[in-house]
């Protein structure tokens, strides 16, 4: 598919985009135009276009909207000191968006349409890639989702799908930047068990995190850890980000990937980043009571959360019934040193050693 520009007009005048890219937040902001395909049984993909970003008309029988067939998809277009413009490691996400339509039923899309669709909509919306602020992460995050559009009641994985990708410029997804945040350790809920939906990214998994987001936001958290929905005993990952603890021999410690896990592009780039940097790196099951003892004793000196939307967040403090456990005040070392080298290869300052980034 081409996803050819028909030549739309911006929606958005100079001004009020370059206002809003001085300060962009994250999930705020749209750009001018959208990506957009369908697909029926009979057609396959088909009617592939960039279009304006607009209101979509959809059928309030559609059956997205009552058994929330639907998949997403994040990742980042990464302006450089050139004025070139990048993406990192899209084929990735274009696997990832394979295996969660696979999962939920849905219509799988080549990895090569997936990237076109990407391409198109970024060179059509190219004014809208931030230019980033000293030191900052300004990017233009990239949203591809698809979802049943079908008029009809009946449960079955539907006969027509629509595929959009949208774009949207971000700064840091924590309003408090690079700050570190707290974390909530719900033992009320789980987010996923196995032989679930986990591993997909799909919206229920995020609906259902909702609420245990709430409680965390109650005990004044800005993010929740999972346990596992068997034992509860184990670490599974954050609301949308996986988990990662450095212990005191160095080692970057992060849960195993199951069918119950999210298979973070970022955390997959962290491990070798990591690595590449002379680091251990252990995936291996993390009991939370262990976890907290060894804060508590000074044995894990650092924690971070770490996703696209998150880049690396440290984490300052964990809170559960069991009372808290301070990690640090600041942003730990390593933490700061993993963020840095992966940000410096996005923005093509560290040599791209592994061909993770690909030019638009
Ligand atoms: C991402 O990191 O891209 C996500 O989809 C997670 C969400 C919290 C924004």
């Amino acid at each position: 598919m081409k996803f050819d520009d028909k030549g739309l007009a911006e929606r958005c005048a100079d001004a009020e985009r370059e206002a809003i890219l001085a300060d962009p937040g994250f999930g705020l902001h749209f750009t001018d135009h959208m990506a957009h395909a369908r697909w029926t049984p009979d057609k396959g993909w088909h009617d592939d276009a960039i279009v304006p970003h607009a209101p979509l008309t959809l059928s309030p029988a559609s059956a997205v909207l009552h058994y929330a067939q639907e998949v997403f998809e994040g990742l980042k277009a990464y302006r450089r000191a050139d004025g070139s413009v990048w993406l990192f490691r899209p084929e990735k996400n274009g696997e990832r968006f394979q295996r969660s339509a696979q999962r939920l039923g849905l219509p799988e899309l080549d990895v090569d349409d997936f990237i076109a669709s990407i391409e198109a909509l970024i060179r059509a919306d190219a004014a809208w890639v931030p230019t980033p602020h000293d030191g900052g992460e300004e990017s233009l995050y990239i949203r591809p989702f698809m979802f049943a559009s079908e008029p009809f009641l009946g449960v079955r994985a539907a006969h027509e799908v629509d595929y959009y990708v949208i774009g949207s410029p971000a700064g840091a997804y924590f309003a408090s930047g690079v700050a570190p945040v707290s974390i909530w350790i719900t033992k009320t809920y789980s987010r996923a068990g196995a032989g679930g939906t986990g591993a997909a990214k799909c919206g229920g998994n995020y609906a259902s995190s909702l609420i245990a987001q709430q409680e965390a936001a109650e005990n004044g958290c800005s993010q929740v850890l999972f346990a596992d929905a068997g034992s509860k005993q184990h670490a599974e990952e954050l609301g949308g980000m996986n988990v990662f603890f450095l212990d005191a021999d160095d080692r970057l410690v992060t849960p195993p990937l199951s069918d119950s896990i999210l298979h973070g592009v970022t955390r997959s780039s962290v491990l070798q980043v990591a690595a590449d940097l002379g680091m251990e790196t252990v995936e291996r099951p993390i009991v939370l009571d262990e976890v907290l003892q060894e804060i508590r004793d000074g044995r894990i000196r650092e924690a971070f959360a770490c996703g696209t939307a998150a880049v690396i967040t440290p984490i300052g403090v964990f809170k559960s019934d069991a009372g808290e456990f301070h990690v640090g005040d600041d942003a730990g070392e390593r933490t700061l040193q993993l963020r840095n080298h992966l940000l410096d290869i996005q923005y093509g300052r560290a040599e791209d050693t592994h061909g993770w980034t690909r030019q638009v």
